[in-house]
């Protein structure tokens, strides 16, 4: 979505080797030695056919990470309201599932959440749209719990909805949709920021709801739960608590990124800090990621250089973020989910995943490598990256 569009608004000895394979197949898996991410590349999964998870993130649980993501099947159309800004879009099928345990091979869990095709009113009718979606688990009710970015085909609902499930592969029950926050003013606004106007969508939408596309939702250390949502027509993203069951907003929200129209929100922690990487808003069109840092999850937020370093730097290596993963039992060690969308056959969108290395000013640093794997000891890759 474009806020400014038409869119309503090895080693020495036989020791190491041994030890780089044990290491790999008790943290990963006994079948990924040798395996290796091809960034880009057709993926395909364990029955031989290409992963279809776009927009997707990862939930770890009980040994198993979980990718969820858009299930995009069917002919690439351009509505008649998107033409302006090339908003391209497939009907919805529902929300994909796969399962793995080294993160290299990936099993069809199939759908975990399907369009309803008989209901024209329904969010999940084919004609809408259901994007990004994001599964965390519950410690307390113990249910998976599925945001994702409802609209009309026109983009101009801009709803979050949420799903339920007792199982990590569902089914997943649908709740339904709303917009975060009615009647509440978030934490940081000003007197200015209330006064209705034309360009003033946060007054505008203060009674029925603030605006949510692109988001993310993160789980912090003490398990409060937060949303992160591109609203006010994708100029501002909120940060947002959610209640202890993870199914609502609480009302406690502040603006992030005024008017730094971003989106794709990407949330990981690392040494206490809180991370951003998210992307600028050009629709389908990739563009330069954002990073940035904060002490507190509400900021403020400070944004720091592109972390892209070389050739396609400015276009994410031609990608958009979808997530970030940090890697079990490496608390140093995160992995970069982007989308390569393929605006005109969105079913062949592909998947990049990069490593994000520390860079020597302590910021991180995505890199493009035509093929890599996990590291074995992901301080020493910290470590190097750092010298
Ligand atoms: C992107 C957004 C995608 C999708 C697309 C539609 O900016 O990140 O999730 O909404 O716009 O054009």
């Amino acid at each position: 979505m474009m806020s400014f569009r038409a869119k309503p608004a090895r080693c020495a000895g036989s020791l190491l080797i041994f030890t780089f394979a044990l290491a790999l197949c008790c943290a990963f898996g006994s079948s990924a030695a040798g395996a290796e991410f091809l960034p880009g590349e057709i993926w395909n999964d364990t029955a031989g056919q290409p992963i279809n998870a776009h927009g997707g993130g990862i939930l770890y649980y009980k040994g198993v990470y979980y990718w969820y993501g858009e299930s995009k099947s069917g002919s690439t159309f351009l509505p008649e309201s998107n033409k302006s800004w090339g908003g391209t879009r497939v009907d919805i099928t529902g929300v994909s599932c796969y399962s793995s345990t080294n993160l290299y091979d990936w099993k069809n869990e199939g759908l975990v959440l399907r369009a309803e095709t008989n209901s024209p009113l329904s969010d999940l009718y084919p004609s809408k749209v259901l994007e990004r979606p994001k599964v965390i688990y519950n410690r307390s009710t113990k249910e998976f719990v599925m945001w994702m970015h409802i609209d009309t085909p026109d983009y101009a609902a801009a709803r979050t909805g949420v799903a339920l499930s007792e199982k990590p592969t569902g089914p997943f029950r649908y709740l339904g949709s709303f917009r975060p926050n009615a009647g509440v003013w978030p934490e940081n606004v000003t007197d200015a920021d209330k006064i209705p106007g034309p360009t003033n969508s946060l007054a505008r939408d203060f009674k029925t709801g603030q605006m949510a596309r692109d988001l993310t939702v993160f789980e912090d250390d003490d398990g409060q739960a937060y949303l992160f949502y591109a609203s006010e027509d994708n100029f501002t993203m909120h940060v947002s608590l959610l209640t202890a069951d993870y199914l609502h907003t609480t009302g406690k929200y502040d603006r992030i990124f005024i008017n730094r129209s971003m989106e794709a929100p990407a949330v990981f922690k690392c040494d206490g800090k809180y991370y951003f990487i998210g992307s600028g808003c050009t629709g389908w069109e990739p563009n330069a990621a954002r990073l940035a840092v904060a002490d507190s999850i509400f900021g403020p937020w400070r944004e720091l250089p592109n972390p892209c370093v070389g050739e396609h730097a400015d276009t994410t290596f031609g990608t958009q973020s979808a997530f970030v993963l940090p890697i079990q039992g490496r608390e140093d060690f995160f992995v970069f989910l982007a989308d390569r969308w393929n605006q005109w056959k969105l079913p062949e969108s592909r998947y990049v995943w990069l490593p994000l290395e520390f860079s020597s000013t302590g910021h991180f640093t995505l890199r493009w490598h035509n093929s890599w794997q996990l590291p074995t000891d992901a301080k020493n890759l910290r470590a190097a990256a750092a010298n």
